[in-house]
């Protein structure tokens, strides 16, 4: 379970403040699909970096699993998996297999642990093929795969994602969405951000909406949908944008 507690993050840029979050409330239950959604700039990155316990809410707090992001960070992070847009954490000058071995190490996997899992991720993602080549020189595709797979190495239950599809072609992205549709069947709870509808329409049963820092929605996809007497989630998403937080409870 992840507990989103009137969080608000404010950044001080030399003289200006900029609020990225303003109290921002919801929660996500063991097993939920998220998709978090909003514009450009509306705050979705730092949401996720703030569940990850890599940004410190100014006001407000989060829980994971129970463990509060800025007092117990070292708890929830061997829970989570986080892979955050453009970056790919991936080291060039070895390869995918010494890649995943590397990140298993930082989880303390065992040697074994680690091969098992490394046979597993590698037929997923159907890596074989570059198993053993250096990354440095990898497609987007590719480093895509591996940084995916160094996301969940240690098997987490809780995973973000951050626009994890942006950029990748239609086999690279098909990928991920099988991968998701397998980790919800295993039970796993996952948020991403995307600016895909079709991707959160087909993955999601949650949404999360977010408009310059402010919720705008959270709920199910469904009861959405029933709400807004439309299935369309571009529709939808727009006119929420344009409605803002008015006559929104939290
Ligand atoms: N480290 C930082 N320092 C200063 N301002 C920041 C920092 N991180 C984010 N912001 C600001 O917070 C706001 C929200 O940014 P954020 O990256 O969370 O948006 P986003 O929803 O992920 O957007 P995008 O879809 O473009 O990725 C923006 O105004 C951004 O400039
Ligand atoms: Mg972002």
């Amino acid at each position: 379970m992840i507990e989103i507690k009137n969080v608000t993050k404010r950044f001080q840029d030399k003289k200006v403040s900029v609020t990225a979050l303003n109290h921002v409330s919801f929660k996500v239950g063991e097993g939920e699909v998220v998709g978090l959604l909003g514009e450009n700039g509306a705050g979705k990155t730092t949401l996720l970096r703030s569940i990850a316990t890599l940004h410190t809410p100014t006001e407000g707090e989060i829980n994971v699993g129970g463990y509060d992001t800025v007092k117990q960070s070292e708890k929830i992070k061997r829970r989570i998996g986080v892979l955050f847009g453009g970056e790919t954490g991936l080291y060039n000058r070895l390869t995918t297999r010494e890649n995943l071995e590397y990140f298993a190490s930082l989880y303390h996997l065992s040697k074994h642990e680690t091969k098992v899992r490394i046979d597993e991720l590698t037929k997923m993602f159907g890596m074989r093929d570059f198993l053993d080549r250096k990354v440095d020189g990898f497609s987007k595709g590719m480093r895509q795969k591996v940084a995916i797979a160094r996301t969940i190495i240690h098997d987490p239950d809780i995973i973000l994602f951050d626009e994890p599809t942006t950029g990748l072609d239609i086999t690279a992205s098909n990928v991920f969405r099988q991968l998701v549709q397998e980790l919800k069947q295993e039970g796993k709870t996952i948020i991403f951000s995307s600016h895909i509808m079709e991707e959160v329409d087909l993955l999601c049963d949650h949404v999360a909406m977010i408009h310059k820092g402010e919720l705008v929605y959270h709920g199910e996809k469904e009861a959405l949908y029933r709400e807004e007497n439309s299935r369309d989630l571009n529709y939808i998403f727009m006119s929420k944008l344009v409605r803002g937080t008015e006559g929104y409870a939290i």
